[in-house]
């Protein structure tokens, strides 16, 4: 929230809320009121969803890892007993297939991308990465 709220409640209900739990008035600060630079748009979350499931990859791979065998004799057993034994390994180990999913498809250079033609950026959105791949 930046300065005072300016959150202002009308019905009684919503004023018997606010005393106890103010929740609409930090929806109202944080999602309606709060100031957000003009060129900032939809595509922008992908950056913090990519940082999510990249914090998935690596809790969920930790504890793969916990229980993975690296022995070419002993691996699919061991991913077999992740699946079977460990308690929610199918969980885990699903968790970890998945959040590749967005990984890959919005992944590293993929999601700076829109970035670059969305018409608010008249400089050309420049990124070490993208510029490598761009041949920049
Ligand atoms: C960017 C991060 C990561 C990506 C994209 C990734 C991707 C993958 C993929 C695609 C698989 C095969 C899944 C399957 O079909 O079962 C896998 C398996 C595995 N990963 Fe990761 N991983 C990441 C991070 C990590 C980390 C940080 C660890 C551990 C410290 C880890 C440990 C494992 C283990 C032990 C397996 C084998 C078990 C299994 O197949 O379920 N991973 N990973």
């Amino acid at each position: 929230m930046s300065g005072p709220s300016t959150y202002n409640p009308k019905s009684g209900i919503e004023r018997w809320l606010d005393q106890r739990l103010p929740l609409p008035r930090l929806m109202h600060d944080t999602i309606s009121t709060f100031p957000t630079p003009r060129n900032l748009n939809i595509w922008y979350t992908f950056g913090g969803i990519l940082t999510f499931c990249l914090g998935v990859q690596i809790v969920t791979g930790v504890v793969l890892a916990m229980h993975y065998v690296a022995n070419a004799n002993l691996a699919f057993d061991s991913v077999e007993a992740i699946m079977r034994d460990v308690n929610y390994g199918w969980l885990i180990r699903y968790m970890h297939a998945a959040a590749l999913g967005p990984d890959v498809l919005l992944g590293r250079h993929g999601h700076h991308q829109p970035l670059q033609r969305h018409p608010g950026d008249r400089q050309p959105h420049r990124h070490l990465a993208v510029g490598r791949l761009r041949g920049g």
